[in-house]
């Protein structure tokens, strides 16, 4: 996407053959570009969360293992790397996913093509990020102009933490058939649910949306239930971190609730879910491993001040001890769809595996 009239991708491989990402801890302040030098640079951006999202953190990891390779590309430095990288972050499987495939790719080939062969593999898997999240937003867009077909004015979708293009290559999950509606005519309109506690909402996705022109309002999560309960919502969609064989839904903690508000109010609710973000292997959601973080971000709000610093304050009394799970599972029974790059698929495991067999039967 364009920031400044520039296209930008998230992640790219620099002139100096390092990689570079747009650093998101900076935005929506400033629009930072980060360079990575080494597998340890790699796993910092994961999990400090310069680069954060399902997607991006897939061909990040794979980055991460081609710069690994640069430094040595030896049998036990694969492993060792691959499985470094690996920690950086548990809940998307997408780390997982591009590790596996880099490694396999490398695992056959000589010590002296490994480096090079990884870049172009990681460049690939960032090409096909693209794509993926290209035909998303193709099937998405027919399902908002269904929707808008069947209501007078404009078409109001929710949506929750930032499944847009900074958390991919390109075009976003979510916000690819946002995208492609509002370039195509489409009267719409985006609630941003702000997202605490680390306000990928606010800081993200109104800045990404604010960029590209399309109409949008930040409300707090709480207002979310509220809003559909006064008809104010058409649909919800949202992004996913770990999809299961059977439909269940792990993404950003409060996607559950807007899940149960959208159920009882009878407001559809559907996940853009790329296949590199589905987990033929995991059957149950509640086995989801689901990432705990810090206190400090439930404790501490960090923001720009009027005069232009960032700067961190306390809104919790000293001493008072916080939680901070980071992801949330909603029930498959609650989605109305799931929007794949093959098209969109019932939430439950006979759907799954006839849109994607061979992932299915790789997994069995
Ligand atoms: O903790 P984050 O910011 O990495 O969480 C991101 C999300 O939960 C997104 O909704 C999900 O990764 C889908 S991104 C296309």
């Amino acid at each position: 996407m364009e920031v400044d009239g520039k296209p930008y991708r998230t992640i790219w491989q620099s002139d100096s053959g390092n990689v570079a990402i747009i650093d998101q801890t900076k935005l929506p302040h400033a629009f930072v570009i980060a360079e990575l030098r080494g597998a340890e640079d790699a796993w910092h951006a994961i999990a400090d969360m310069q680069v954060r999202g399902a997607p991006l953190i897939g061909v990040a990891a794979a980055y991460g293992l081609a710069l690994a390779m640069r430094a040595d590309p030896s049998d036990v430095n694969l492993t060792n790397a691959a499985n470094y990288l690996a920690t950086a972050r548990p809940t998307a499987i997408n780390l997982a996913w591009a590790l596996d495939d880099i490694r396999h790719t490398l695992a056959p080939l000589p010590l002296t093509q490994r480096a090079d062969r990884a870049f172009i593999r990681a460049g690939e898997l960032a090409a096909a990020d693209v794509a993926v999240n290209d035909a998303i937003g193709t099937h998405g867009l027919a399902l908002l102009r269904e929707i808008a077909a069947r209501k007078h004015g404009r078409l109001n979708i929710l949506t929750h933490c930032n499944a847009g293009w900074l958390a991919t290559v390109d075009w976003g999950t979510a916000t690819a058939p946002i995208y492609k509606g509002h370039d195509s005519g489409l009267d719409l309109h985006v609630f941003v649910d702000e997202t605490r506690p680390r306000n990928q909402g606010a800081a993200l996705t109104a800045w990404e949306l604010a960029h590209h022109g399309v109409p949008h309002t930040l409300i707090a999560d709480n207002a979310g239930g509220h809003l559909m309960q006064h008809g104010e919502i058409d649909l919800v969609i949202v992004g996913t971190d770990r999809t299961t064989a059977s439909g269940d839904v792990c993404n950003k903690i409060g996607t559950y609730l807007k899940a149960l508000a959208a159920h009882d109010n009878g407001v559809p609710f559907y996940v853009a879910a790329p296949s590199s973000s589905i987990d033929f292997a995991l059957y149950d959601g509640s086995d989801v491993p689901i990432e705990m973080r810090g206190e400090n971000e439930v404790t501490h709000m960090t923001g720009a001040t009027v005069d232009g610093r960032i700067e961190t304050v306390r809104i919790a009394p000293d001493g008072s001890p916080a939680l901070n799970p980071a992801f949330d599972v909603t029930p498959a029974r609650l989605v109305t769809g799931l929007i794949t790059e093959r098209g969109i698929v019932a939430a439950n495991a006979d759907a799954l595996a006839r849109a994607f067999p061979e992932r299915a039967k790789a997994a069995a």
